[in-house]
């Protein structure tokens, strides 16, 4: 009797020792693993892939280790930036051949590893895959980012080989446990995906006063975006992609501080940016994203930051002008230089006629309204309100642009050719 007393009391001595080193254990590993985007060293080259990661008890040095198989791992050392509970570890995974899948971990042997995840390298020909998805914020329907969560296990199945993020990340940027809990929702995507997003009103100070559209300094310690990470260009395979700063726009216009007036700094940086991107022999499509919408019904709309962004735009041939805030998908007729192009059928899209702006819809955020119904500007949007998210498939002479529900139920469908 007293052996069979001491053998229950040790098992259940050993049972509370695991039980409360496995916490210890799991909380010291890797969090809010995220990958991103670096700038080519060279055009020939595949993106470098930069892997982001939280850690709350690491005091030592970090490792990124990554290779085409397990038992052939390069081992990197992470740059180290102190963070509201710990410290976010950058590593960069760089010197890759072009479309070819790649694992690799991060973590240290003291502190704990990561999974082992992987993803496939830029391609140098062939079509890819990018997502799309906008307004993740955690309002009240989307507590948690439950929704967001379960969009991004969704646009997960696609595997993309990139994810464009419409901005309105979170519902108050302001708080940095709203950043931390994004990234945990959204891991099993940006796990196997970058994720290269632009700010929206949410995600800034959107009050006129103090730092009234100042980006957090959450977001720039969170995600390593090319250039001054606000707005930002880079190319991947045959398309230039710019990711832009649209301000807290309607606020923005009361008090004409509206972004990319004519003539200011980043108007003259988008000009030549796009100019270098329509004289690139390589690039075959070019992408613009933001997060106010140009075009746009009711209160999403503001005129000023149409009247700033649509000439650009138009100006150069941007191929899609893609953006977020409004809750609801929507898809517009090609516009060119100001004029809008009509065709019968709707499904197959020449570029020659314009530039397609398409609303986002929402990966989070409460989707309470219907797209412009009644619209003649609007070639397509849903008849009831749904949350959604957008696949392209990128070739040489198409783009194939398909959207889902939140049941991953397709809801439209369109081809963009040359
Ligand atoms: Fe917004």
């Amino acid at each position: 009797m007293k052996k069979a007393v001491f053998q229950l009391t040790f098992t259940a001595f050993l049972l509370s020792i695991v039980l409360l080193v496995l916490p210890l254990v799991s909380y010291a590993q890797p969090q809010q693993i995220h990958l991103g985007l670096g700038i080519k060293k060279s055009p020939s080259r595949p993106s470098p892939v930069l892997v982001t990661w939280f850690s709350a008890v690491s005091q030592g040095d970090e490792f990124l280790k990554y290779g085409v198989n397990e038992g052939k791992m390069k081992s990197v050392k992470a740059s180290r930036t102190g963070f509201s509970g710990g410290s976010i570890f950058n590593g960069v995974m760089e010197d890759m051949k072009s479309g070819t899948r790649y694992v690799y971990k991060c973590g240290s042997d003291k502190d704990g590893w990561s999974g082992l995840y992987s993803f496939r390298s830029e391609p140098d020909t062939g079509t890819f895959r990018v997502a799309i998805i906008g307004d993740t914020q955690n309002s009240a329907n989307n507590e948690g980012f439950m929704i967001t969560s379960r969009i991004a296990g969704l646009v997960r199945i696609y595997s993309p080989s990139l994810t464009l993020h419409m901005g309105d990340l979170v519902e108050n940027g302001s708080v940095t446990a709203n950043w931390t809990g994004l990234l945990t929702a959204t891991q099993d995507l940006n796990e196997i995906s970058p994720l290269m997003p632009v700010l929206g009103n949410h995600d800034v100070q959107s009050n006129p006063g103090g730092n009234f559209q100042e980006p957090p300094q959450d977001y720039h310690l969170l995600f390593n975006l090319p250039g001054d990470e606000v707005n930002y260009s880079f190319t991947y395979r045959n398309v230039r992609f710019i990711g832009i700063y649209s301000g807290a726009a309607d606020a923005a216009a009361k008090i004409d501080q509206v972004k990319f007036k004519p003539g200011s700094p980043e108007s003259i940086w988008l000009d030549s940016e796009l100019t270098k991107a329509e004289n690139d022999r390589t690039i075959n499509w070019i992408v613009v994203y933001m997060h106010y919408p140009v075009l746009s019904v009711g209160w999403s709309n503001v005129d000023k930051w149409r009247a700033n962004i649509q000439p650009i735009l138009e100006r150069h041939k941007v191929d899609l002008c893609l953006a977020g805030h409004r809750h609801v998908y929507e898809r517009y007729f090609q516009m060119k230089r100001g004029v809008m192009f009509k065709n019968d059928q709707t499904n197959i899209l020449s570029t020659g006629y314009g530039t397609i702006y398409i609303t986002n819809g929402t990966a989070g955020g409460n989707p309470t309204a219907l797209g412009g119904t009644d619209l003649s500007s609007v070639a397509f949007t849903p008849d009831r309100t749904m949350y959604s998210f957008g696949i392209m498939d990128i070739s040489d002479k198409s783009i194939a642009y398909s959207v889902y529900d939140q049941d991953n139920t397709l809801i439209d469908k369109f081809l963009i050719v040359k």
